[in-house]
């Protein structure tokens, strides 16, 4: 192509219109380069942009979009309560041009957690993408623990109550803070590598604790977080091979090992436990 079509269509696909879906319009730019630390990056399946890539979004223009206030009293990265402002997370794909399947938002944070957000969670618990904190943007808000910044992004929620219970693993508020890209998924495609083909109840308990706490940090092929780079069918290979140890190490990871960056499950009692091995076994055991 020339230099002068690669030019029109360059700032054709960086300068789109986005509609919210209240009809009224905001000029966002989606810059295809970073330009500023709290740009937010935004991927999945996007409209206009070719698959694989993604664009870069101003804090400033996020700020034009439809946003809500809610006086949060029960999320832990907020203590005291505080009063949030920010963009409904389920209306975020259609304001920013996502698929029209790719209802599921994915939110990476800087160390490569990833906090996923279906449509049952959209349900239950009406995320938020936070923009201000107490009226203020990110460089002012308090900070996290081992004094982090709490930015560029974090989600949270405007109450929060568990929607079910799986065995001893009780439905958790999936509150990330340090979110540097959020990406538009079809949700099926994301969960398809990590969902069982056995119809064995403990082994569909287990995916069911697993897709909720474990993928947050543990992958497997391109999908999940990759805090850890240790997939599913490794973990897999140690829950056949070592359950005494993958219990342990669920249950209270310091205990083995001083500078885990796991989360731990405490509360997984005998039962728990025995899902999620069942569960994982079956990668392990899965024909390469
Ligand atoms: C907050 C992120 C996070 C979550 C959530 C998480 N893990 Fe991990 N996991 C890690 C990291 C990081 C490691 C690498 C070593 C470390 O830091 O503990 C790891 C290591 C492991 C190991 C290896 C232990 C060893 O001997 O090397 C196992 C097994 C494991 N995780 C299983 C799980 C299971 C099962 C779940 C869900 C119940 C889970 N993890 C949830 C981050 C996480």
């Amino acid at each position: 192509m020339t230099a002068k079509t690669w030019l029109i269509r360059t700032l054709l696909a960086s300068c789109l219109v986005a509609t919210s879906s209240a009809g009224a319009q905001s000029r966002i730019t989606f810059s295809p380069t970073r330009q500023h630390p709290s740009d937010l990056e935004v991927g999945g399946d996007l409209l206009h942009v070719p698959p694989g890539q993604t664009r870069f979004i101003t804090y400033e223009d996020l700020l034009t979009l439809p946003q809500d206030t809610y006086r949060v009293t029960d999320d832990a990265n907020c203590t005291p309560p505080a009063t949030l402002s920010g963009i409904s997370l389920e209306k975020l794909p259609a304001l920013l041009n996502a698929a029209p399947t790719a209802h599921m938002v994915t939110a990476l944070c800087d160390d490569n957690y990833k906090a996923n957000y279906p449509a049952a969670y959209f349900k239950n618990h009406h995320p938020i993408l936070v923009l201000r904190i107490n009226g203020q943007p990110p460089d002012k808000w308090p900070l996290a623990e081992g004094n982090a910044s709490m930015g560029p992004y974090m989600i949270s929620h405007p109450t929060f109550k568990a929607a079910y219970k799986i065995l001893a693993h009780t439905d958790e508020p999936q509150i990330p803070w340090g979110v540097i890209r959020i990406d538009f998924r079809n949700e099926p495609t994301v969960y398809t590598p990590i969902t069982p083909t056995s119809t064995d109840p403990a082994i569909h308990q287990g995916f069911a604790i697993a897709q909720q706490n474990c993928f947050r940090c543990h992958n497997q092929g391109t999908e999940g977080g990759t805090k850890s780079h240790m997939t599913f069918t490794t973990i897999g290979r140690i829950a056949s091979t070592n359950p005494t140890l993958f219990d342990r190490y669920i249950l209270n990871p310091t205990a083995i090992n001083p500078r885990s960056q796991m989360a731990a499950s405490p509360t997984y009692d005998a039962p728990t436990l025995a899902a999620l091995r069942a569960y994982f076994t079956t990668f392990a055991e899965a024909p390469k």
